[in-house]
């Protein structure tokens, strides 16, 4: 088991689409052990293959109250999202102390391979639709800052990069 480093926006790698996980192995099977790992460490709800610089069609999720529920996507399509939509305020262990209302489907139906390579479909509405539909973005390489205004966005890429040389001087 390992903690593994999470890019943070505007890193460019951000934006690299995954490919498809080929076969639910050891190797993905350890991927999935140090993404829970790193997901509880950072108290996050979701982390996706993408934000630990692998691009690959993996994300790991948690949104129980005890943090004891993981969920384990390969994989994943969405086959059905509800017309019904609504606008949450998110967040993301890649943009940290950021969190800002962003527009996605209620309720969602997503087709994918679990951490044992099992096809399954599963119905998710609430904070869980939100957050497969958040991480299933940063597969396609998309960072939820996206969705905001070209100023917001600006305002973010400059406190980030000062974060970061603030880090770096240290
Ligand atoms: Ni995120």
């Amino acid at each position: 088991m390992a903690l593994l480093p999470i890019l943070t926006y505007p890193d460019p790698r951000l934006h690299t689409v995954a490919k498809p996980v080929q076969a639910v192995d050891a190797r993905i099977r350890a991927l999935i052990t140090d993404m829970l790992e790193t997901m509880y460490d950072a108290d996050g709800i979701g982390l996706a293959a993408t934000q630990v610089n692998v691009h690959e069609r993996l994300v790991v999720i948690d949104t129980s109250q005890e943090r004891n529920q993981p969920l384990v996507l390969i994989n994943p399509e969405i086959t059905w999202a509800s017309e019904e939509k609504q606008v949450g305020d998110e967040g993301c262990l890649s943009v940290p102390g950021i969190y800002d209302g962003v527009e996605r489907s209620t309720s969602i139906k997503v087709r994918a391979l679990d951490g044992d390579g099992q096809s399954r479909e599963l119905a998710a509405e609430g904070m869980l639709a939100v957050c497969i539909q958040h991480e299933m973005d940063h597969l396609m390489g998309k960072v939820f800052v996206e969705y905001l205004s070209p100023l917001k966005r600006n305002r973010i890429k400059t406190k980030m990069l000062k974060a970061r040389r603030d880090t770096e001087r240290v």
